[in-house]
């Protein structure tokens, strides 16, 4: 995996080292307002990055591509995620602590995993599910172009009620 630059933000490849300073910044219950929880300790979480340092789904057929999203002060705000596969269909996702919301910087991270995904990773199509109560999720995708997905999409990608989901092409940079 690559170090991005996003426009003064550095995204780094998602590695076991980064738990400790990850615990502090997931222990924001903001975060969870409308799914999921924090992970239960740093043990747990340094677990799971050192998994997820294979880059692949358990089957293989997936690239599993975590990046933690740095400020330029070398504070880590969050993570953007993907799930890439060789059809060029891509999942994405983003997390950023609540101290670092209503600046542009998840649209600035998520724009340059973007890049990256159409260039390395062959990405064509993008993907995004979210909870429907999740407008900031759904205003990030609006302004980075995304539009909601056809009714068959929901089906084929596994969206529950009370869900939605947002889709648009990947470019290169
Ligand atoms: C979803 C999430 C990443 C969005 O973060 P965000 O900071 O709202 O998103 P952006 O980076 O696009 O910032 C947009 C905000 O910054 C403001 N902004 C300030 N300067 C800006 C700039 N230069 N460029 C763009 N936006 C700017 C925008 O006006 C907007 O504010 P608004 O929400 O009041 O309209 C964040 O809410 C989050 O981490 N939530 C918890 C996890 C989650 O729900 N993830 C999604 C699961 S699918």
């Amino acid at each position: 995996m690559n170090v991005l630059s996003a426009d003064g933000l550095v995204l780094e490849p998602q590695r076991e080292e980064h738990a400790l300073e990850m615990f502090t910044v997931l222990g924001d219950p903001a975060i969870y307002e409308f799914e999921n929880e924090p992970p239960p300790s740093v043990e747990w979480l340094r677990n799971r990055y050192r998994l997820l340092e294979s880059r692949r789904s358990p089957d293989g057929a997936e690239h599993w591509l975590n990046w933690i999203v740095r400020l330029p002060d070398s504070r880590a705000a969050g993570y953007v995620q993907a799930s890439a596969r060789t059809d060029g269909h891509c999942h994405i996702a983003y997390v950023l602590g609540s101290a670092y919301w209503g600046q542009g910087l998840a649209r600035r991270a998520v724009e340059a995993m973007i890049g990256e995904l159409a260039s390395t990773y062959g990405a064509h199509t993008l993907w995004a599910v979210f909870k429907e109560q999740n407008e900031r999720s759904r205003r990030l995708l609006d302004r980075l172009g995304f539009e909601p997905g056809a009714a068959e999409s929901q089906e084929e990608h596994g969206v529950e009620p009370g869900e939605c989901i947002m889709t648009r092409a990947a470019v290169e940079p």
